[in-house]
């Protein structure tokens, strides 16, 4: 049986969104996507909401309207995907990685001020797959001055007690890339409750310009425009944001879907000694963006090959970044600078989620990692294992 790794919720129905921008003058940023950011601002209570082509350039819009300088430090967690700590590096700045809680995989206040300098300017926290990293206990532990820009790329519908994204940090950054629980092909979203930065990023999402392409081509007229500072080619066409407002309205309905499947996978492995899992926060909305399982490092890549053979798609996130050839090269990085997310990285993959995953297809996911853990580690090397597993909690 085929299990594809992610499957899209997008239909040919949705193409009459997209038609209706055809009929219009406007196919790149205009009243379409004007919409969508005050719909967005609405679902997350913030007065700013700004729609971008990715998240990587949302948060390099972000990080200019921030006036972040070359040398100017970032702690980003080493558990993350390479565009939380690449931002930071193309600008200039220099992406300081934290390491993460073992139970949670979360950047914690204590592993974020273990590596804070006399040049930290800013954090960015991942909220990864999903689940809520405490940004109030990090502003707490770093003060008001140090920036906090939260990475959303994982958690459109996350929660934590009452703080959703955008709550405490100065701005939150939303990925709507291909795989992503709201998606449009390529595109993000920034938000924030300050009015300065937002300011600022409405230029520093176009090439720092004061006007974009609707506002210079108003009521027929042609209207001057300046350059107010340097920026990147960040906005989304309305092409793109057209597909947006039914998955926004949609988001708690699927989100339920995603949890009832991450929850039976749960069940099933939660009490396998050879078996790992992210640990949910209990007062938390998961997003339930990717269901990921760790394992010995030793078997994880024939586990891959074992559900591949069996048609089941999965992938990694993520390897510890700064043992990445660049930064690992770059800047001389050692495994055991952080452990938690060396040993996460090396035996974890992520299985099929998503909300049309049928129950008999789960079935044959679960069923196919038992089986191949049956034949990769059976029950002699289960100590072994487990003992490799556990050091994740050092
Ligand atoms: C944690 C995280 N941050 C940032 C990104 C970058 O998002 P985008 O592809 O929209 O630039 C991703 C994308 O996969 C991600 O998973």
């Amino acid at each position: 049986m085929e299990v594809p790794f992610y499957k899209h919720q997008l239909r040919g129905g949705d193409a009459a969104a997209i038609a209706s921008v055809l009929e219009s003058p406007m196919l790149t940023s205009g009243n379409v996507g004007r919409a969508v950011e005050a719909e967005l601002a609405a679902y997350f209570g913030v007065p700013h909401a700004f729609l971008t082509n990715s998240w990587t350039n949302g948060a390099l819009a972000t990080l200019l309207a921030l006036d972040l300088a070359p040398g100017d430090e970032v702690i980003v967690p080493a558990m993350t995907f390479i565009a939380t700590a690449n931002v930071v590096e193309l600008l200039g700045g220099r992406a300081v990685f934290a390491d993460v809680d073992p139970d949670t995989l979360l950047m914690t206040p204590q592993s974020a001020a273990a590596v804070r300098t006399s040049k930290t300017r800013a954090l960015i926290p991942v909220h990864l797959y999903g689940q809520m990293v405490d940004v109030a206990a990090l502003r707490a532990e770093f003060g008001p001055k140090i920036k906090i820009i939260e990475d959303c790329a994982h958690c459109f519908e996350g929660a934590l007690g009452d703080h959703r994204p955008g709550t405490a940090s100065d701005a939150a950054i939303f990925s709507f890339y291909a795989t992503k629980n709201i998606t449009c092909g390529e595109g993000g979203a920034v938000i924030t409750n300050d009015d300065g930065l937002a300011e600022k990023l409405k230029a520093t999402r176009l090439h720092g310009m004061s006007a974009g392409a609707a506002d210079r081509f108003k009521a027929g007229a042609y209207n001057h425009w300046d350059m107010l500072r340097l920026g990147v080619k960040a906005n989304l066409p309305d092409l793109l944001a057209a597909l947006l407002p039914d998955q926004i309205k949609a988001a708690a309905a699927k989100l339920e879907q995603r949890e009832v499947l991450a929850t039976r996978y749960e069940d099933a492995f939660g009490d396998d000694p050879r078996i790992r899992l992210q640990r949910p926060i209990a007062n938390a909305t998961h997003a339930r963006h990717l269901f990921p399982i760790c394992v010995a490092p030793e078997i994880r890549d024939r586990l891959i090959q074992a559900l591949n053979a069996e048609g089941i798609g999965c992938t990694v996130n993520y390897r510890s970044v700064p043992m990445l050839s660049y930064y690992a090269t770059t800047y001389g990085h050692r495994p055991d600078q952080h452990p938690v997310s060396e040993l996460w990285g090396q035996g974890t993959l992520s299985l099929p989620l998503y909300p049309t995953l049928a129950s008999k297809a789960q079935t044959h996911v679960i069923e196919t990692v038992f089986q191949a853990l049956d034949a990769l580690c059976p029950k002699a090397a289960e100590g072994r294992t487990r003992d490799t597993t556990q050091q994740l909690r050092i």
